[in-house]
């Protein structure tokens, strides 16, 4: 007989409107028994031990009509997204017991997925495992492939970075600074500024929110202009950036947090400033550079080994944290790559 154990899990209650709070999920305990079902093939039923609280989140938590990225979440269903994670038993070939993955998982302690090749296997193991939530995860292939493969950026380059101490943000400046480039990056705090220039190596870095006229703000730190902007918050920002592009400039859109949770979005007035400066502006999934994974590996485990790249982390304990977590992202109270610890590996 497979042992069962107890399951908690974190639900999505109801379709959230507006900003998401705590009240939009639930915690309830379910029960799994730690063996594949007789029968199901290419599964793996795993111990979650990292969940990372990412913002593209929010999409997923109102349905909308029409095509989308990714599936929304479904009220009264456990929730999913990247996490790390340990095989308990496999039917896959790919997969045996005690492998070490990170990819799409339940929010819950043990999820069986049926669907494993959204699991990377981890090979390398004399690194916090918990990056594979962040700089060896998603967001490594998001800020590498955003940087490098949409910006292409050359030695002394102007490169500015919004919401840069975060999970994405924090790596475009330490990659920016190893091409050569001058990086200034805005966040939210004086602590969030204090970390860009004392530990994650910015040039220079303000507080978007003490700054009443951004326009002015970045013709301060950009007296000659951005060639490259590496576009995370999106509204009011991006409109003062496009006042201070240069000519041939590259704008990289990874995202525009500072929309998600508007339910109308605000407007870009400055778009026009594209024509005669001639700048390129481009979206990008990180999804699509998947294939790039193991030359990003090659690159980027060194400098973490050398300490020529540091990856900051905000953790919590537990699952009962995660509600809590995943939301303080839309706020801004997290203090780099926010992540959950759920189990000890
Ligand atoms: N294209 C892709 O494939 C891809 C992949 C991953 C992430 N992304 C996008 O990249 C961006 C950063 O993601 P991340 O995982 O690195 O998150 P993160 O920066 O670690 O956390 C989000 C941060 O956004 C800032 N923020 C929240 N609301 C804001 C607002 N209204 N205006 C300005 N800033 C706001 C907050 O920092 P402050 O305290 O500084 O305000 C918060 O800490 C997001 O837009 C995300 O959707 C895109």
């Amino acid at each position: 007989m497979a042992e069962e154990v107890c399951n908690k899990q974190v639900i999505l209650k109801n379709y959230v409107i507006g900003y998401p709070e705590e009240s939009d999920f639930q915690i309830i305990t379910g029960s799994i028994k730690l063996k594949i079902p007789e029968g199901t093939k290419d599964a793996v039923l795993v111990k979650n031990l990292y969940l990372s609280c990412d913002p593209y989140m929010r999409f997923r938590m109102t349905k909308v009509d029409g095509p989308t990225l990714m599936d929304h979440f479904v009220p009264g269903k456990v929730i999913n997204g990247y996490g790390v994670v340990q095989v308990l038993d496999s039917t896959h070939p790919a997969y045996k017991k005690g492998d070490l993955a990170w990819g799409f998982t339940g929010w819950e302690e043990y999820s069986l997925n049926v669907s494993p090749p959204l699991l990377i296997k981890i090979v390398h193991t004399d690194v916090p495992l918990s990056y594979y939530t962040g700089i060896l995860g998603m967001t490594g292939v998001t800020a590498y492939a955003g940087f490098h493969e949409v910006c292409s950026p050359k030695k002394g380059e102007y490169v500015y970075v919004s919401a840069a101490s975060g999970a994405v943000g924090q790596l475009v400046g330490q990659f920016a600074k190893l091409m050569g480039c001058y990086v200034v990056g805005s966040a939210g705090s004086k602590e969030k500024v204090d970390l860009l220039k004392n530990k994650l190596g910015y040039d220079e870095a303000f507080n978007y929110k003490e700054e009443p006229d951004l326009d002015a703000a970045l013709k301060r730190y950009f007296p000659e202009g951005i060639d490259i902007y590496f576009e995370n918050v999106g509204g009011k920002m991006l409109d003062a950036v496009l006042l201070n592009m240069r000519e041939n400039g590259r704008i990289a859109v990874c995202g525009m947090i500072s929309q998600y949770n508007l339910e109308k979005p605000e407007g870009v007035h400055n778009l026009s400033v594209l024509i005669a400066k001639r700048v390129l502006m481009k979206g990008f999934v990180a999804h699509d550079f998947y294939p790039k994974y193991p030359e990003y590996l090659q690159m980027v485990l060194p400098y973490i080994k050398q300490e020529k790249i540091v990856y900051v982390e905000d953790i919590s304990q537990g699952i009962e944290t995660a509600p809590a977590s995943l939301i303080g992202v839309f706020t801004g109270l997290n203090l780099g790559r926010k992540l959950v610890v759920v189990a000890h590996h």
